[in-house]
Protein backbone atom coordinates (compact mmCIF):
# COMPACT_ATOMS: atom_id res chain seq x y z
CA UNK A 1 0.00 0.00 0.00
CA UNK A 2 1.33 3.34 -1.05
CA UNK A 3 1.52 6.34 1.26
CA UNK A 4 -0.61 9.47 0.98
CA UNK A 5 -0.42 13.12 1.00
CA UNK A 6 -1.71 14.95 3.63
CA UNK A 7 -3.83 17.22 1.88
CA UNK A 8 -6.95 15.24 1.54
CA UNK A 9 -6.64 13.90 4.92
CA UNK A 10 -7.12 17.33 5.83
CA UNK A 11 -9.70 18.77 3.67
CA UNK A 12 -11.78 16.27 5.08
CA UNK A 13 -11.01 16.68 8.73
CA UNK A 14 -11.87 20.60 7.90
CA UNK A 15 -14.82 19.92 6.87
CA UNK A 16 -15.79 17.66 9.30
CA UNK A 17 -14.55 19.69 12.08
CA UNK A 18 -12.05 16.92 13.46
CA UNK A 19 -8.28 17.38 13.70
CA UNK A 20 -5.99 14.95 12.40
CA UNK A 21 -2.50 13.79 14.23
CA UNK A 22 0.56 14.56 13.85
CA UNK A 23 2.67 12.16 15.96
CA UNK A 24 6.33 12.31 15.59
CA UNK A 25 9.01 9.10 14.84
CA UNK A 26 12.22 8.75 16.48
CA UNK A 27 12.69 5.51 15.76
CA UNK A 28 10.85 2.05 15.12
CA UNK A 29 9.16 1.47 18.32
CA UNK A 30 7.41 5.11 17.76
CA UNK A 31 6.57 3.89 14.05
CA UNK A 32 5.40 0.43 15.26
CA UNK A 33 3.45 1.93 18.15
CA UNK A 34 2.12 4.79 16.49
CA UNK A 35 0.57 2.91 13.28
CA UNK A 36 -0.84 0.16 15.33
CA UNK A 37 -2.61 3.06 17.59
CA UNK A 38 -4.07 4.75 14.72
CA UNK A 39 -5.09 1.25 13.07
CA UNK A 40 -6.73 0.65 16.18
CA UNK A 41 -8.54 4.08 16.23
CA UNK A 42 -9.37 3.63 12.56
CA UNK A 43 -8.07 7.11 12.20
CA UNK A 44 -5.90 8.68 9.28
CA UNK A 45 -2.43 9.92 10.95
CA UNK A 46 0.42 11.85 9.57
CA UNK A 47 3.96 10.51 10.87
CA UNK A 48 6.63 13.46 11.58
CA UNK A 49 10.25 13.16 11.12
CA UNK A 50 12.00 16.24 12.51
CA UNK A 51 15.44 16.87 10.43
CA UNK A 52 17.32 15.92 13.43
CA UNK A 53 15.22 13.03 13.89
CA UNK A 54 15.85 11.76 9.81
CA UNK A 55 19.78 12.06 10.57
CA UNK A 56 19.15 9.46 13.65
CA UNK A 57 17.21 6.87 11.78
CA UNK A 58 20.08 6.78 9.46
CA UNK A 59 19.07 9.23 6.80
CA UNK A 60 14.95 10.07 4.84
CA UNK A 61 15.03 6.79 2.42
CA UNK A 62 15.97 4.63 5.44
CA UNK A 63 12.66 6.17 7.26
CA UNK A 64 10.86 5.59 4.21
CA UNK A 65 11.43 2.66 4.22
CA UNK A 66 10.81 1.53 7.36
CA UNK A 67 7.62 3.12 7.31
CA UNK A 68 6.71 0.95 4.22
CA UNK A 69 7.98 -1.82 5.46
CA UNK A 70 6.29 -1.86 8.64
CA UNK A 71 2.90 0.13 7.31
CA UNK A 72 2.63 -3.38 5.26
CA UNK A 73 3.90 -5.82 8.07
CA UNK A 74 1.39 -4.78 10.14
CA UNK A 75 -1.39 -4.48 7.46
CA UNK A 76 -2.33 -0.98 8.27
CA UNK A 77 -5.27 0.07 6.05
CA UNK A 78 -5.72 3.15 7.46
CA UNK A 79 -4.64 6.62 5.39
CA UNK A 80 -1.03 7.59 6.48
CA UNK A 81 0.97 10.54 5.37
CA UNK A 82 4.78 10.67 5.91
CA UNK A 83 5.42 14.57 6.83
CA UNK A 84 9.02 16.74 7.04
CA UNK A 85 8.57 18.48 10.63
CA UNK A 86 10.16 22.40 10.40
CA UNK A 87 12.04 21.29 7.20
CA UNK A 88 14.93 23.94 5.78
CA UNK A 89 15.07 24.58 1.89
CA UNK A 90 16.97 21.79 0.68
CA UNK A 91 15.31 19.42 3.72
CA UNK A 92 12.49 19.68 1.87
CA UNK A 93 13.41 18.95 -1.78
CA UNK A 94 15.54 16.29 -0.08
CA UNK A 95 12.29 14.35 1.80
CA UNK A 96 10.61 14.30 -1.75
CA UNK A 97 13.30 13.20 -3.33
CA UNK A 98 13.26 10.34 -0.70
CA UNK A 99 9.72 9.80 -1.14
CA UNK A 100 7.35 11.91 1.52
CA UNK A 101 4.50 12.10 1.21
CA UNK A 102 4.16 15.78 2.85
CA UNK A 103 6.48 18.20 3.87
CA UNK A 104 6.89 21.47 5.84
CA UNK A 105 9.00 24.65 4.91
CA UNK A 106 9.90 26.39 7.87
CA UNK A 107 10.68 29.36 6.90
CA UNK A 108 9.07 31.59 9.52
CA UNK A 109 13.18 32.71 10.77
CA UNK A 110 13.63 34.53 7.15
CA UNK A 111 12.20 38.04 6.72
CA UNK A 112 8.90 37.81 5.05
CA UNK A 113 9.50 38.53 1.55
CA UNK A 114 12.16 35.45 1.70
CA UNK A 115 9.98 33.27 3.40
CA UNK A 116 6.94 33.70 0.62
CA UNK A 117 9.79 33.26 -2.00
CA UNK A 118 10.97 29.98 -0.54
CA UNK A 119 7.97 28.54 0.25
CA UNK A 120 6.77 29.46 -3.21
CA UNK A 121 9.33 27.43 -4.85
CA UNK A 122 8.72 24.40 -2.18
CA UNK A 123 5.27 24.30 -3.04
CA UNK A 124 5.62 24.18 -6.98
CA UNK A 125 8.07 21.57 -6.40
CA UNK A 126 6.15 19.54 -4.64
CA UNK A 127 2.70 20.09 -5.87
CA UNK A 128 4.20 19.13 -9.38
CA UNK A 129 4.95 15.72 -7.42
CA UNK A 130 1.89 15.31 -5.65
CA UNK A 131 2.94 16.46 -2.60
CA UNK A 132 1.17 18.42 0.61
CA UNK A 133 2.89 21.56 1.44
CA UNK A 134 2.78 22.86 5.36
CA UNK A 135 4.05 26.50 5.84
CA UNK A 136 4.81 28.61 8.73
CA UNK A 137 4.51 32.05 9.85
CA UNK A 138 5.23 33.56 12.79
CA UNK A 139 7.05 31.28 14.80
CA UNK A 140 6.38 28.44 17.39
CA UNK A 141 7.88 28.93 20.74
CA UNK A 142 10.25 27.06 22.62
CA UNK A 143 12.76 24.74 20.82
CA UNK A 144 11.98 21.79 18.62
CA UNK A 145 14.68 19.14 17.56
CA UNK A 146 17.62 22.17 17.36
CA UNK A 147 15.12 24.59 16.07
CA UNK A 148 14.52 27.70 18.34
CA UNK A 149 12.14 30.63 18.55
CA UNK A 150 10.83 33.35 20.56
CA UNK A 151 7.37 32.27 19.42
CA UNK A 152 6.13 35.55 17.38
CA UNK A 153 2.70 35.52 17.40
CA UNK A 154 1.62 35.81 13.38
CA UNK A 155 0.14 37.96 10.95
CA UNK A 156 -3.27 37.56 9.49
CA UNK A 157 -2.19 40.10 6.28
CA UNK A 158 1.25 37.45 6.22
CA UNK A 159 -0.97 34.01 6.61
CA UNK A 160 -3.30 35.42 3.61
CA UNK A 161 -0.02 35.92 1.68
CA UNK A 162 1.20 32.58 1.97
CA UNK A 163 -2.68 30.98 1.58
CA UNK A 164 -2.58 32.92 -1.53
CA UNK A 165 1.01 30.57 -3.19
CA UNK A 166 -1.78 27.61 -2.75
CA UNK A 167 -0.44 26.25 0.64
CA UNK A 168 -2.10 22.85 1.71
CA UNK A 169 -2.23 23.66 5.58
CA UNK A 170 -0.95 26.58 7.71
CA UNK A 171 1.19 26.81 11.15
CA UNK A 172 0.41 30.07 12.84
CA UNK A 173 2.08 30.99 15.92
CA UNK A 174 -0.50 31.86 17.92
CA UNK A 175 1.31 31.41 21.75
CA UNK A 176 1.65 27.97 21.07
CA UNK A 177 5.31 26.47 22.75
CA UNK A 178 6.81 23.08 21.41
CA UNK A 179 8.08 21.46 24.60
CA UNK A 180 6.52 21.56 27.66
CA UNK A 181 4.44 24.57 28.68
CA UNK A 182 5.56 26.64 31.75
CA UNK A 183 3.50 27.11 34.40
CA UNK A 184 2.73 30.93 33.63
CA UNK A 185 1.78 30.51 29.70
CA UNK A 186 -1.24 32.25 29.13
CA UNK A 187 -2.49 29.86 26.58
CA UNK A 188 -3.56 30.27 22.91
CA UNK A 189 -5.18 33.46 21.15
CA UNK A 190 -8.30 32.25 19.97
CA UNK A 191 -9.09 36.28 18.66
CA UNK A 192 -5.64 35.54 15.96
CA UNK A 193 -6.73 32.47 15.39
CA UNK A 194 -9.60 33.44 14.35
CA UNK A 195 -8.66 36.60 12.33
CA UNK A 196 -6.19 34.15 10.68
CA UNK A 197 -8.82 31.28 9.53
CA UNK A 198 -10.77 34.43 8.06
CA UNK A 199 -8.09 35.57 6.32
CA UNK A 200 -6.79 32.33 4.85
CA UNK A 201 -10.27 31.78 4.17
CA UNK A 202 -10.42 28.66 5.21
CA UNK A 203 -7.51 26.86 5.09
CA UNK A 204 -6.69 23.67 7.43
CA UNK A 205 -4.64 25.02 10.07
CA UNK A 206 -1.84 23.46 12.22
CA UNK A 207 -1.28 23.61 16.16
CA UNK A 208 2.13 22.85 16.41
CA UNK A 209 3.21 22.32 20.21
CA UNK A 210 0.51 19.88 20.90
CA UNK A 211 1.34 18.14 23.82
CA UNK A 212 -0.37 19.44 27.22
CA UNK A 213 -2.97 21.74 26.06
CA UNK A 214 -5.97 21.40 28.06
CA UNK A 215 -8.42 19.52 26.48
CA UNK A 216 -10.84 22.80 26.32
CA UNK A 217 -8.41 24.70 24.97
CA UNK A 218 -8.03 21.70 22.20
CA UNK A 219 -11.60 21.58 21.12
CA UNK A 220 -11.93 25.55 20.79
CA UNK A 221 -8.93 25.66 18.43
CA UNK A 222 -10.36 22.31 16.69
CA UNK A 223 -13.43 24.94 16.07
CA UNK A 224 -11.74 27.70 14.61
CA UNK A 225 -10.05 25.70 11.65
CA UNK A 226 -6.85 23.68 13.14
CA UNK A 227 -7.46 20.77 11.39
CA UNK A 228 -3.69 18.93 12.47
CA UNK A 229 -2.30 19.20 15.91
CA UNK A 230 1.46 18.21 16.18
CA UNK A 231 2.19 15.74 19.09
CA UNK A 232 6.32 14.95 20.39
CA UNK A 233 6.82 15.93 23.67
CA UNK A 234 3.75 14.15 25.40
CA UNK A 235 4.59 10.48 23.73
CA UNK A 236 8.56 11.13 24.94
CA UNK A 237 7.61 11.79 28.37
CA UNK A 238 5.04 9.07 28.21
CA UNK A 239 7.65 6.26 26.77
CA UNK A 240 10.65 7.65 29.50
CA UNK A 241 8.19 7.44 32.45
CA UNK A 242 6.99 3.92 31.39
CA UNK A 243 10.79 2.79 30.70
CA UNK A 244 12.11 4.20 34.21
CA UNK A 245 9.71 2.22 36.07
CA UNK A 246 10.67 -1.04 34.35
CA UNK A 247 14.13 -0.27 35.50
CA UNK A 248 13.17 1.15 38.94
CA UNK A 249 11.08 -1.92 39.56
CA UNK A 250 14.35 -3.85 38.93
CA UNK A 251 12.16 -5.51 36.22
CA UNK A 252 15.61 -5.79 33.57
CA UNK A 253 17.49 -7.57 36.20
CA UNK A 254 14.78 -10.45 36.32
CA UNK A 255 15.25 -13.52 33.91
CA UNK A 256 16.38 -11.99 31.04
CA UNK A 257 14.85 -8.39 31.44
CA UNK A 258 17.21 -6.87 29.94
CA UNK A 259 16.30 -8.03 26.26
CA UNK A 260 16.23 -4.62 24.60
CA UNK A 261 12.53 -5.86 23.22
CA UNK A 262 11.30 -6.24 26.90
CA UNK A 263 13.43 -3.06 28.27
CA UNK A 264 11.57 -1.07 25.60
CA UNK A 265 8.33 -2.42 25.48
CA UNK A 266 6.37 -1.04 28.46
CA UNK A 267 7.58 2.44 26.63
CA UNK A 268 6.19 1.31 23.30
CA UNK A 269 2.78 -0.05 24.92
CA UNK A 270 2.75 3.23 26.94
CA UNK A 271 3.08 5.64 23.79
CA UNK A 272 0.53 2.95 21.62
CA UNK A 273 -2.47 3.92 24.54
CA UNK A 274 -1.45 7.36 24.78
CA UNK A 275 -1.86 8.08 21.05
CA UNK A 276 -5.43 6.61 21.04
CA UNK A 277 -6.41 8.71 23.72
CA UNK A 278 -4.94 11.81 22.07
CA UNK A 279 -6.76 10.96 18.16
CA UNK A 280 -10.16 10.52 20.71
CA UNK A 281 -9.40 14.00 22.06
CA UNK A 282 -8.76 15.27 18.18
CA UNK A 283 -12.13 13.52 17.51
CA UNK A 284 -10.36 11.46 14.32
CA UNK A 285 -11.46 7.99 15.58
CA UNK A 286 -13.23 6.24 13.19
CA UNK A 287 -12.77 9.03 10.53
CA UNK A 288 -10.28 6.62 8.05
P1 LIG B 1 5.53 19.18 21.14
O1 LIG B 1 6.85 18.51 21.24
O2 LIG B 1 5.41 20.32 22.08
O3 LIG B 1 4.41 18.21 21.25
O4 LIG B 1 5.45 19.82 19.68
C1 LIG B 1 5.53 18.99 18.55
C2 LIG B 1 5.51 19.78 17.31
O5 LIG B 1 4.94 20.84 17.22
C3 LIG B 1 6.23 19.24 16.15
O6 LIG B 1 6.38 20.18 15.15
Amino acid sequence: MVLVSAKEMLEKAHAGQYAVGQFNINNMEWIKSILTAAEEAKAPVILGVSEGAGKYMAGFKNVVGMVKEIHDYLNITVPVAIHLDHGSYDGAIAAIEAGFTSVMFDGSHFDFDENVKKSKAIIEYAHERGISVECEVGGIGGEEDGVTSAGEQASPQECATIAELGVDFLAAGIGNIHGKYPANWGGLNFDLLEEIQEATKGLPLVLHGGSGIPDDQVAKAISLGVTKINVNTELQLEFAAAVRKYVEDGKDLEGKGYDPRKLLAPGTKAIEAKVVEMINKFGSANKA
